[in-house]
């Protein structure tokens, strides 16, 4: 069955998680975040991720800005940088992340081809709706999809059940694009075809469900033979 649909995941895929932290590190009167803002992004973004897994695991589900903001937290207690004007700060930037900047052409090239396109995030809508308006993208995306509609985080299935709902379509009909090791073993486990966007070049994960393609950036996703 041919490809109909694709499916980006947003954070370190669309979006580059790591461009709050540099940006406020490239700021004047950066002070110790000049030396120490890649720290800052990799914990910030680990404990963002860890927080989603165990409240999933848990049942305790809150918003994905919640968990944001609570890693946060800890990076900078971590770096002993718990400055609540830096904190602000960083938030701030977070919500207007850049998108990489194939994103774009990338998009205008799968809608151009007539396939249907959007996120699935665990973003709340609203932090998705910000970086998506000031990526400039919206109107080459059909859905933005929110774990919101399920109060689970990602990996949880019902999760990737929300692209089927909302396109009508089988999962071999979906293309899931994610930066995140884990989250393209579990959507090739689920039964999407999967690329897998490995920008740090990192081993795969040792997880049930393996990627079909492997990509160093998303400039070659629309000329995956899976259209
Ligand atoms: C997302 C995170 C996992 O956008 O990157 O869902």
């Amino acid at each position: 069955m041919p490809v109909t649909t694709c499916i980006f995941d947003a954070y370190g895929t669309l979006f580059d998680v790591n461009a709050a932290a540099r940006a406020a590190a490239e700021a004047p009167g950066a002070g110790a975040l000049a030396e120490s803002w890649s720290r800052v992004a990799a914990q910030w973004r680990a404990k963002q991720l860890e927080y989603s897994w165990h409240r999933a695991i848990r049942g305790l589900h809150t918003d994905f800005w919640q968990v944001t903001k609570d890693a946060l937290d800890w990076a900078l207690e971590a770096e002993r940088l718990d400055d609540p004007v830096l904190r602000e700060d960083l938030l701030a930037l977070y919500w207007e992340l850049p998108a990489y900047r194939e994103v774009p052409k990338v998009l205008a090239t799968l809608k151009a081809r007539g396939l249907a396109t959007g996120i699935l995030s665990n973003g709340s809508p609203d932090m998705l709706e910000g970086a998506v308006g000031s990526a400039g993208v919206e109107t080459m995306l059909d859905a933005v999809l929110s774990v919101e509609r399920v109060g689970v985080f990602k990996p949880a299935a019902p999760v990737y059940d929300l692209v089927g709902g909302r396109f009508g379509c089988d999962p071999e009909e979906v293309l899931f694009v994610s930066s995140n090791g884990w989250d393209v073993s579990a959507a090739a486990a689920y039964g999407f075809a999967t690329a897998w966007v490995n920008r740090a070049g990192l081993p795969l994960d040792r997880l049930p469900g393996t990627p079909e393609h492997i990509l160093t950036d998303l400039s070659a996703v629309p000329e995956l033979e899976v259209f």
